[in-house]
């Protein structure tokens, strides 16, 4: 299978917020991937529920909702009544993440955990098999546009090892810096989605772009 392609709407045009959405939906990528930042986790503020609401309207694709917040269990219920199909949570930002991630499951999401890119794959030991997915960052996360990490070879690669050797299900995600040169280069090291911002919402042709991540 080729990897699933989701489109990051932090790099969409927000004041044409609705045609973007439009061509996601009739564009070859898998999921929308919506990036909420609380300007406390992670230096940058993105949008929220108002936003997300529009969003839900439109789209036709699942909602891959990646919260960058602090006290992400505050708001879960109402992530949850917006349409959030794969909820990813830091690892970085849950106190109690077995808690969170039963708390996700329970209001019918699937359940992910994100890693930043100083955060080794060992720490999930305890909690993968819990998991439906995991998301590794390949940029710090914050903003679009910035430069693919290279290390994230080795961390798919030891996750997908951990994955293997327990038998499990759990998808990778890869979020940041991805484009038509990396993206081959993920898939064979394990990774079975990847978010793309800029590559998709930046190039002169879109749909072009996505097809090439794809592969
Ligand atoms: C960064 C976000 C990413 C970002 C990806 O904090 O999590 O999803 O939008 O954008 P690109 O693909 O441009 O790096
Ligand atoms: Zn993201």
């Amino acid at each position: 299978m080729s990897l699933l392609v989701a489109p990051s709407l932090l790099s969409a045009d927000f004041g044409n917020l609705s045609s973007d959405i439009r061509f996601v939906n009739e564009s070859n990528a898998d999921w929308f991937h919506i990036d909420v930042m609380d300007g406390v986790f992670v230096p940058n503020i993105s949008f929220g529920f108002p936003v997300l609401k529009a969003v839900q309207k439109e789209a036709k694709k699942p909602l891959d909702v990646h919260l960058m917040i602090k006290d992400a269990d505050l708001y879960l219920e109402e992530f949850a009544k917006h349409g959030t199909y794969m909820c990813s949570v830091h690892f970085e930002a849950c106190t109690h993440l077995h808690r969170t991630i039963q708390k996700i499951k329970s209001l019918g999401m699937k359940a992910s955990v994100v890693l930043n890119p100083s955060t080794p794959v060992s720490v999930l030991e305890d909690i993968l098999h819990e998991l439906d997915m995991v998301l590794i960052m390949s940029v710090n996360p914050g903003f679009g546009g910035q430069k693919f990490i290279p290390h994230t070879y080795v961390k798919v690669r030891q996750l997908k090892q951990m994955i293997s050797t327990r038998c499990l299900q759990t998808l990778i995600q890869v979020d940041g810096g991805v484009d038509p040169s990396n993206a081959r280069q993920l898939e064979e090291a394990g990774a079975n989605v990847v978010v793309a911002g800029n590559a998709v919402f930046g190039a002169a042709d879109r749909s072009l772009a996505i097809s090439q991540i794809k592969g």
